[in-house]
Formats: C-alpha cells, structure tokens, sequence
C-alpha cells in the first residue's frame, strides 16, 4: 500500500497511546517546518476572495485590499494593516460568523486591542447597513464599555465601510505579503510556543 510519504521518517505508533519521544520529535520537526508556510497558506486562503462579488460593487479581495491599502495610507503600522487585510478572510468558512475565524487566524500574532478589533467589527461594521437588513443598527453599543470600542468603530468608519470603491487604486496583494510574513513569523501567544521554539 502506498503511504505517498516516500522516504521521509515517519511516526510509528498507530494511536497516540504509544508514542515515543522518537515519534514526536520527527512530528515537532515536521510542525516546525510546516509552521513556517503559516503566511504563504493564508495569503492562499485570501485569495479565494477574488472574484467573490455577493452583490457589491468590488469583490472581497479587492475590498481586503482597499481597507488595508486605505490603512497603510493613514499611516497605520504593521500589525494593524495585516487585520485591515485579512480582516474578512473568515468569508468562505464563516458565512455565518466571519470575523471570529479572522480572529482565530490572527490571535496568536497580534495584540490585545487589535484582536479585539478584528473580532467584533461585525457588529460595528452594522452601524452603516443593519437597519437595511432588519437588524439593529446599533448592536454596537453593547461595546460601549470596551476600552477598545473607539479603535473597532474608528476602523470600520475609516477603512472598512470607506472600502467598496471600485475607482480606488489599492495596492496588490504582493505589496502587503512582506508585511503578512513577517507578523506571521513572530507567534506572541499559543499553547505550542514553547515546543515551537526548541531546537529552532
Ligand atoms: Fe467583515
Ligand atoms: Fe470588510
């Protein structure tokens, strides 16, 4: 039977129960070298986007680009333009949720304030449309409290909402890729980090 792993050392144990150090130094070596292609598949994942119209007058890759373009513009950092990006990359998996998968994404890699920001501009995102959709136009205000509640609203007044321009000329997706790799290169939180680091 092929296993299509060629000749590359592979665990031996058929369930976890027995597993060896062995086994699972040839799996953390693995990881560490797959962890390695985090931003390159992301980026892959964005461009899916392309071409994803849903009825508005740029299509969600173009909108990705246009928030995060109109960020950097504004002279926004690194880390910040990176969610403006990637922001509705929950698109395809999270039809009914998307930014909790963008912040799934991005939460071991940036800040409090800007996870926070990624993962609640749905809701203030509905500020500019919700009162269309039978929806409360101020879901928002349950944030008030927040003491990141002006950064989220700031980004969707900004950025996000200001992002449905056909005529903008926004930067390509090659322009923010440096950008993507090096926030994805440097891992702030996760319960692997540890393991990650050793034997780099
Ligand atoms: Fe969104
Ligand atoms: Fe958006």
């Amino acid at each position: 039977m092929a296993d299509g792993h060629g000749a590359a050392p592979s665990a031996k144990f058929t369930q976890m129960l027995d597993g060896t150090q062995e086994d699972w130094d040839i799996i953390a070596k693995n990881a560490r070298a797959f962890n390695k292609g985090l931003a390159k598949r992301v980026l892959d994942h964005l461009r899916l986007l392309d071409g994803d119209f849903g009825g508005y007058p740029i299509d969600r890759l173009e909108h990705s680009l246009q928030t995060a373009t109109r960020a950097h513009r504004d002279g926004r950092d690194e880390e910040y333009v990176v969610c403006a990006l990637l922001h509705d990359i929950g698109d395809t998996l999270g039809s009914m949720n998307h930014p909790d998968v963008a912040a799934a994404i991005l939460k071991p890699f940036v800040s409090e304030e800007n996870l926070w920001m990624v993962a609640n501009h749905g809701a203030f995102q509905g500020y500019y449309f919700f009162e269309y959709l039978g929806l409360d136009k101020n879901m928002r205000d349950q944030f008030k409290d927040s003491p990141h509640y002006q950064r989220c609203a700031e980004f969707c007044h900004k950025y996000d909402q200001a992002a449905f321009d056909p005529d903008y000329e926004s930067e390509p997706l090659e322009f923010f890729e440096p950008m993507v790799e090096r926030v994805f290169s440097k891992p702030k939180n996760s319960m692997y980090l540890k393991a990650m680091k050793t034997a780099e």
